[in-house]
């Protein structure tokens, strides 16, 4: 992995394809470590592939972030799975939807990201009664019905972003809940048919996206 580079008030969002050549999994793979690599097992064949994917992904990111091989790398885990680097200052965040994979890192601040791709939301009214603030379910019933869905995942990409910013579960939110005052967050799409938010600390940061390359 080249070298790469973040500076401060920076937030980088690499985009990369889940669906690889083999001999290119097989690289990705050899990144990952024992314990990543028994956490696969327990998955189903697709599921499994696509994380150890993302995960060898993460791995070459940072590694061409610290300079240390990407197999060396350690991760540890928040209260509620958050995984973040060991020894280095530099925060990261990924998110899967279907066959794209975001990664988000910075060195000043927590990050968070969350992607979807845009499809028709099953049971959206109890998904959204169940998440959605007050304030944010109005906005969704003033929304004509076509555009509900894709409304909906804009409020979900956010309000995700957001809680995984500070590590938290989507489980342990409340609908009107306080929330991190400071947070800030962008929505943008990563390629079309997907929706994306990042969020983190402050507003003096600024978002640059990047291709990941196979
Ligand atoms: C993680 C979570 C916030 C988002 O999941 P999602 O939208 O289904 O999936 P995404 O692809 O956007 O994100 C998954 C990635 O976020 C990261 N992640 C996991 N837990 C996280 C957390 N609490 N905060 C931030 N990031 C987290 C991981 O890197 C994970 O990828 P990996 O499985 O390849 O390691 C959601 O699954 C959740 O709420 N988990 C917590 C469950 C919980 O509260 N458990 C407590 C006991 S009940």
């Amino acid at each position: 992995m080249t070298s790469l580079e973040l500076m401060t008030e920076e937030i980088q969002v690499w985009i990369g394809e889940l669906e690889v050549s083999d001999s290119r999994y097989a690289e990705l793979s050899r990144a990952l470590s024992a314990e990543e690599h028994r956490r696969a097992d327990d998955m189903a064949a697709l599921p499994a592939r696509r994380f150890i994917v993302a995960r060898g992904i993460l791995r070459n990111l940072l590694s061409g972030f610290t300079g240390v091989p990407a197999n060396k790398l350690k991760f540890e885990y928040g209260t509620k799975g958050k995984p973040s680097l060991l020894d280095h200052d530099i925060s990261c965040n990924v998110s899967h939807s279907a066959d794209l994979g975001l990664f988000a890192f910075a060195t000043d601040r927590a990050v968070g990201v969350d992607l979807e791709n845009e499809r028709p939301v099953r049971r959206l009214l109890d998904v959204a009664q169940r998440f959605l603030s007050d304030e944010e379910l109005h906005a969704l019933a003033a929304t004509p019905p076509a555009e509900r869905d894709a409304s909906f995942l804009r409020s979900w990409v956010v309000k995700e972003a957001r809680l995984k910013a500070e590590g938290k579960g989507i489980w342990s939110v409340s609908r009107n809940g306080p929330s991190t005052q400071n947070l800030t967050h962008k929505l943008f799409s990563p390629r079309p048919g997907y929706i994306a938010a990042v969020a983190a600390a402050d507003s003096d940061w600024r978002l640059f996206t990047c291709a990941v390359k196979h």
